[in-house]
């Protein structure tokens, strides 16, 4: 019996930090180590050049560390197909054919894409292949058939997007190639997006307020003690506000089932007041450090050899290329493009 498959990818930008841990790859190592789904992994190169193509060296740089994320969090070459997007031609070439399925407006009306316009400030030069780029996640997606894709609730509208062509080119040429694909969202909301160090929304190199997989115990403890709290819990003896207090939130994220009591304890009495900043920070640091300490000690051992990385990436680029291949044939005979 053939396994229901996932597929998801990052566009690699930089490093991977604890929110891009919390909230997807952690999920993604529980689900490859059930063994109940063959997943698809891969580094959405093309799709990072879309709004990088002056900039290649900083996409180039990523892959290698986005990979060593990937096998510091768990994922295993045996058990996941990991691979880079642009050394699968197949995708550009199923895009090519999508891209006739879909209109200009209906691209337009992407939530995600609109947002990403504004926020990029491309103004009136929206590089052509940026707007598209939803279609071409759609060949990422339907080149592998996947059932489930693992996304942020951001990526909403792309799966949305990907089913309607779904269904648009199984209608058009009468056949049932493509998979409808079913997005999955993260169920813990405070993990589905970490908040920055600082308190800002989002966790990112450009704020400067990650944490970083990479990164040493050292520079993990000054970020830790440097969190944002309560600027108004000045005394250990005032109280103390836990919403907003990034100390209290990463806690519930990180916080395991047998540490619920402990957190519950600590917030009361952070409120009640007489709790210090510092001892809920070490108490944090002690509880994350749990699991960022194995997870950096793995992405050192694996940097040691980084042909053998890049070995593993080719190898996984190719069988990844031959399922997109299997498709895209599938897709021409759909269409009748077969002429010889
Ligand atoms: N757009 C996704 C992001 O920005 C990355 C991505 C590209 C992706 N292709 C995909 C995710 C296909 C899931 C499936 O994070």
């Amino acid at each position: 019996m053939t396994k229901p498959i996932i597929l998801t990818g990052d566009r690699p930008t930089g490093k991977l930090h604890i929110g891009h841990y919390v909230g997807s790859l952690k999920n993604r190592v529980l689900l490859q180590n059930e063994g109940k789904h063959d997943l698809f992994v891969f580094l959405a190169d093309q799709q990072a050049l879309t709004d990088h193509a002056k900039d290649p060296q900083t996409i180039v740089e990523s892959i290698g560390n986005v990979a060593l994320d990937y096998l510091a969090a768990g994922l295993d070459p045996e058990k996941s197909t990991i691979f880079i997007q642009s050394q699968i031609p197949e995708l550009a070439e199923l895009t090519m054919y999508y891209m006739n399925l879909v209109s200009l407006g209906r691209l337009e009306r992407n939530p995600t894409v609109k947002t990403e316009i504004a926020q990029k400030g491309f103004g009136e030069s929206i590089p052509t292949g940026f707007f598209v780029y939803p279609i071409a996640q759609a060949a990422d997606i339907t080149a592998f058939k996947a059932n489930l894709v693992p996304v942020g609730t951001d990526q909403k509208p792309m799966i949305e997007q990907t089913r309607e062509i779904v269904r648009s080119f199984n209608h058009t040429y009468n056949c049932e190639v493509l998979v409808e694909p079913e997005g999955m969202y993260p169920d813990n909301e405070a993990a589905g997006r970490l908040p920055g160090l600082d308190g800002n929304a989002k966790m990112s190199k450009s704020l400067n307020n990650g944490i970083y997989l990479a990164d040493d115990a050292d520079t993990v403890k000054k970020k830790v003690m440097s969190m944002y709290t309560d600027p108004n819990h000045i005394r250990i003896e005032d109280p103390g506000k836990i919403e907003g207090n990034m100390v209290f939130h990463y806690l519930d994220v990180f916080g395991s089932e047998e540490d619920k009591a402990e957190i519950a304890a600590m917030k009361e009495h952070y409120q009640r007041g007489g709790l210090g900043d510092v001892k809920t920070k070490r108490y944090l640091l002690d509880i994350m450090e749990r699991e960022l300490a194995p997870i950096r000690e793995r992405r050192l051992e694996f940097a040691k050899d980084m042909g053998e990385v890049y070995r593993m990436l080719e190898v996984g680029s190719e069988k990844a290329r031959q399922a997109a291949a299997q498709t895209l044939s599938e897709v021409k005979a759909a269409m009748g493009i077969q002429y010889f």
